[in-house]
């Protein structure tokens, strides 16, 4: 327990509710907590889930069979792959639960798990709640924040069993090349790494970008599995639904241990994620609209703020780099502290989110357009 850090953002509301209590009028651009609302329709599917005895009940640990059967269908419309919903396909309480269980699946004592130079933490945390090991694999602007795996030393390989990718990238807001994706899968099979593919942000690429599916990649299935959500594609984040999908082994091992921890989805919640997934997608296309809107709102103002930032090519956030003589931890105290706006700093993410904070785009227009407007004028 003393090597586990508090939780990010549970760290962040903490902050938020002391500046608060302080008469802050506090704006968040921290957590990726969309402030648009659950689309009409899924909320529709819901109540007549809810109201449905059946769904009182326990779910099926691995998910309902028409939810799979759904997550299929959805993989085959959006990417053309096929997946047998029965072996390949697996129910999430979250991506962030599939994750942090992967990890009693896969990892024992002493074993690695190579983890990009930034990322979501959990890739990390999860690790150190079993007594495992994490590498960081380098990520940086000069290799377009694409985790370099070859650098990994022979004797961490020796010991590692899984390696996290994630594209497009929370937080660097890049996308991978389908190069590198091979790449990767190549590189699982050398070292027979499960390849785990954290794809949370797949509905969320800019300037007519749509990401792919590393299974649509040959010799994907072998050695990878790939996490989807509905937290941000549909604003879902409070629902706890996603799914694992991919190589089959893979999905049971992690089912078993899902299986003995916990009791999977409720069922009505599965229902109305069977609505997000099959039904009109006009609801995505708009969101994702919004998102660019944001973004450009975001990359027009951050000179004035003294702050530098690539074009985010997909996901919600902006990866800024910030002015010289902070580190990220003291320039994100130093915007709470001077302009009430929280921004997590960049070393939160791993090592190499030193220099850089994230910023969401999770905010309501008006909001985030007065949260750049006292940055501009404070610092
Ligand atoms: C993020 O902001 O990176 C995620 O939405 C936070 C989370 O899933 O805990």
């Amino acid at each position: 327990m003393s090597n586990l850090p508090p939780y990010l953002f549970a760290e962040i509301d903490r902050k938020r509710a002391l500046k608060e209590s302080e008469g802050v009028d506090v704006i968040s651009l921290g957590i990726g907590d969309p402030d648009l609302p659950t689309p009409q329709r899924i909320i529709g599917a819901m109540a007549e889930a809810i109201a449905n005895p059946k769904n009182h009940q326990y779910p099926a640990y691995a998910g309902s069979k028409p939810y799979r059967a759904a997550c299929a269908e959805w993989m085959k419309r959006r990417f053309g792959v096929g997946l047998d919903p029965d072996t390949e396909v697996l129910a999430l309480i979250g991506s962030k639960e599939g994750i942090a269980h992967l990890f009693p699946a896969f990892i024992d004592v002493g074993d690695y798990t190579l983890v990009p130079g930034v990322g979501y933490p959990v890739y990390t945390t999860g690790g150190i709640l079993i007594g495992g090991e994490t590498h960081y694999m380098p990520m940086n602007e000069d290799n377009g924040w694409l985790a370099d795996f070859e650098s990994t030393p022979a004797e961490v390989l020796a010991k590692a069993k899984m390696m996290f990718l994630s594209y497009p990238n929370n937080p660097a807001a890049v996308a991978a090349p389908v190069e590198y994706f091979d790449a990767a899968i190549a590189f699982a099979q050398k070292h027979d790494l499960l390849l785990v593919h954290d794809n949370a942000y797949s509905e969320i690429g800019f300037d007519g970008h749509l990401p792919t599916s590393i299974l649509e990649r040959p010799g994907a299935r072998d050695v990878a599995i790939e996490l989807f959500s509905c937290s941000k594609a549909y604003n879902m984040t409070g629902w706890r639904v996603a799914f694992a999908c991919g190589n089959a082994e893979a999905i049971k091992a992690l089912g078993t241990v899902k299986s003995n921890v916990d009791s999977g989805v409720f069922t009505a919640i599965q229902d109305a994620a069977i609505e997000a997934l099959l039904g009109p997608q006009d609801d995505v296309a708009a969101m994702r609209e919004v998102y660019q809107r944001r973004r450009d709102m975001v990359l027009d103002a951050l000179d004035t703020i003294g702050l530098s930032a690539r074009r985010s090519q997909g996901t919600i956030y902006v990866w800024a780099r910030i002015p010289g003589g902070y580190t990220s931890a003291e320039y994100a105290t130093l915007v709470l502290d001077k302009t009430g706006v929280i921004v997590p700093p960049g070393s939160a993410y791993g090592p190499d989110g030193e220099g850089y904070i994230r910023i969401s785009l999770a905010t309501p227009d008006h909001r985030l357009a007065e949260a750049l407007e006292r940055m501009a004028t404070t610092l």
